[in-house]
């Protein structure tokens, strides 16, 4: 069976596009009534930004915070807020969600857009195809580019047992906007773990045994962007790393991470760390699985002078570190994809445990 994936709807690509926004969502406006909810990561609050939001007078606007990423409480909450809000105006859902921000805030946009037609709690729909009603109309806009978060048909969270993603259909967002103005003056960690990311994806999707011509095509030019902008730099790097962050997104879509990205979700369910450093930090230790790789990866870290944390694991106990490598070893398709299908002879617990405990 080959699967039969959704796309984004509509995207709208170019310097000064978030202008465009206004107009994009009054088409999603059914009536005067209608509000939109802007989900904004509360780092622009005191930034110019804030003052372009399109915002109508029956909007609302929360900012949201992702210091830590988001969990599926976090999610239940900022639903609740929305239901409760617009059940003193009537009942009606609001038309739309908008996530402004980095790939958590566009998923935890991507999340409350569904949780708003789906009953329960986010918790109950980590994993593949769980999700039952369609979502309320949603769109992306990052402002850090990377996580491919704008293009894939997932919203990661993490739950209390698991860091695992809403992965359906329904989750794909109707609209991105892809503004690279706005992903110019990100941090230099931040910009470099989350362009990381990408980075890692194109390799893990490149090197998988779920590889096809549809993947290889989008992750060969993604892997290209990501040369270009983290090892040449140069004129237009926003532009160029925020198609390779869409582009790597595309490749995963129709293939698969690996063994990176199992050991990041490990790492973040049980010491917190943010995606695109956990991504990092795991594959600096994969030479065994990844070496052309890796041995870029590192010269890319040494033209941009980053330091990599180092001893991590070293503190935690005999049941945190089972409790990780259970986490990692809840994503098959990631183990299934970088190792084959006799993927649980290759990576056994132990095994797993070295490789953490090296980090
Ligand atoms: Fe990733």
């Amino acid at each position: 069976m080959f699967r039969n994936f959704r796309m984004v709807s509509y995207i709208v690509f170019g310097r000064g596009s978030f202008n465009q926004l206004d107009e994009i969502l009054s088409k999603q406006r059914k009536n005067s009534d209608s509000a939109m909810v802007f989900c904004v990561d509360d780092v622009f609050r005191d930034k110019p930004l804030k003052d372009r939001l399109p915002l109508g007078s029956r909007d609302m606007l929360l900012w949201v915070n992702v210091d830590v990423e988001p969990k599926t409480s976090y999610v239940d909450r900022l639903t609740r807020q929305i239901k409760d809000e617009m059940n003193t105006r009537g009942g009606n859902p609001p038309a739309g969600v908008i996530g402004i921000g980095g790939g958590s805030t566009m998923d935890i946009a991507k999340a409350v857009s569904l949780m708003l037609t789906n009953p329960g709690s986010s918790a109950d729909y980590q994993g593949w195809d769980l999700i039952k009603n369609p979502a309320v109309y949603h769109a992306g806009i990052p402002t850090l580019s990377g996580t491919g978060a704008e293009a894939s048909r997932t919203a990661i969270l993490t739950g209390p047992q698991k860091k695992l993603g809403l992965n359906s259909d329904y989750t794909v967002f109707d609209q991105i906007v892809l503004d690279p103005e706005l992903i110019r003056g990100v941090p230099l960690e931040q910009w470099f773990y989350t362009g990381m990311d990408c980075y890692i994806h194109c390799i893990e999707s490149l090197t998988g045994t779920y590889l096809n011509a549809f993947s290889k095509a989008y992750g060969e030019k993604a892997l290209e962007l990501c040369r270009e902008v983290f090892l040449e730099g140069g004129s237009e790097i926003e532009d160029k790393l925020m198609m390779a962050s869409y582009c790597g997104g595309m490749s995963i879509a129709y293939s698969q991470v690996g063994v990176a990205h199992a050991l990041s979700y490990g790492l973040s369910f049980i010491l917190g760390l943010r995606h695109g450093i956990g991504n990092s930090i795991a594959f600096d230790y994969l030479d065994e699985f990844y070496p052309e790789g890796v041995a870029e990866f590192r010269r890319m870290m040494e033209k941009h002078r980053i330091d990599l944390p180092r001893n991590i694991t070293a503190k935690l106990s005999e049941e945190e570190m089972n409790r990780m490598i259970d986490v990692a070893l809840i994503l098959e398709p990631l183990w299934e994809n970088a190792l084959g299908k006799d993927w649980k002879k290759i990576m056994t617990r132990d095994r797993i445990e070295k490789l953490y405990r090296r980090m």
